[in-house]
């Protein structure tokens, strides 16, 4: 296996973050995370995407202690779920998180939806902030936020979030939060980079096409198509040789017209829920 170095980016807290990373969504927790983390870390990857949600905390923990990489030199993302809104429900929340990890601390705490309807995400926002203080997160952000979500956020936070992760690809390229990201220097990260599970984006002609020319994947190519527009990735895979692949992305370019035919893939339809009217617990 070869083991690639990522690039990284700088958050607006000075910390920097891998912009390629594994996601764990749909990932068993045991021996499913645990080889898919070893896997990933053994190829190159430095960032790993869990949450609270996801159920598989303690396999990746696991996997994280075993590995040889230290600490130090590895990105830990969860989340806090939508039931666990609230200031003293987040700081508890976020404990039972830290425990399953097994880790001093996480890189990365995010709000996972913003959930509207509860009204709780500004609360919610006070606990993460006190983490933050703490040392016990070195980056605070959110998930599926809106602008307007933002707005009230902002115009009420001490500390600004780091990163919005929101569903980003080719078909949905989320492009007014991306405006706004660069104006209030808020890192945006892709989830569902390659379209998630359904597997429809993969089967575009145009990328099989794009792919042919550069010797690459689908999949290849639309995750270089996130890091040339600047964006953090974060693909999923159970399989070996294809975490492999999906980080064997830094030895080609996409040309302007492989971007811009990229781009116009763009159908404004969503794989998953709409965080406005999202009200799962
Ligand atoms: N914040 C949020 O609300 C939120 C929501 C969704 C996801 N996320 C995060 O974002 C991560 C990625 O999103 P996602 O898991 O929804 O979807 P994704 O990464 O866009 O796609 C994953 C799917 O693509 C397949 N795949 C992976 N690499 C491939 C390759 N090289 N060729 C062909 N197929 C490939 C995977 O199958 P195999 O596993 O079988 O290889 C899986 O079915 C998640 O794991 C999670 O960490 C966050």
């Amino acid at each position: 296996m070869v083991r690639i170095t990522t690039p990284t980016i700088r958050l607006n807290n000075g910390i920097s973050i891998p912009q390629l990373g594994l996601g764990v969504w749909q990932t068993r927790d045991g021996a499913e995370v645990e080889a898919a983390v070893t896997a990933a870390i053994d190829a190159g990857y430095r960032l790993i995407d869990t949450a609270a949600y996801y159920g598989n905390e303690t396999g990746v923990g696991n996997a994280i202690r075993a590995s040889n990489v230290p600490r130090e030199e590895l990105f830990v993302t969860t989340k806090l779920w939508n039931a666990d809104h609230g200031y003293e429900n987040a700081l508890k929340a976020f404990d039972a998180s830290l425990e399953k990890l097994g880790l001093d601390y996480v890189d990365m705490y995010l709000i996972h939806w913003p959930v509207p309807a509860r009204g709780l995400f500004v609360e919610t926002w006070r606990a993460f902030e006190e983490l933050y203080a703490q040392g016990r997160v070195k980056a605070i952000g959110v998930s599926n936020f809106q602008p307007h979500h933002l707005d009230e956020l902002l115009e009420k936070a001490t500390i600004q979030p780091v990163v919005d992760q929101v569903e980003l690809h080719p078909y949905f390229p989320q492009t007014k939060l991306r405006d706004y990201g660069k104006l209030h220097d808020i890192a945006i990260e892709s989830w569902s980079p390659i379209g998630g599970s359904g597997g429809a984006l993969l089967k575009e002609p145009l990328l099989h096409e794009i792919g042919e020319k550069h010797d690459k994947s689908p999949a290849q190519i639309v995750i270089r198509w996130h890091l040339q527009n600047g964006l953090i990735v974060i693909p999923k895979s159970v399989h070996a040789e294809r975490i492999q692949q999906n980080i064997d992305v830094f030895d080609f370019e996409l040309d302007l017209a492989d971007m811009a035919a990229i781009n116009s893939l763009q159908t404004g339809v969503r794989v998953g829920p709409n965080p406005d009217t999202a009200n799962f617990q």
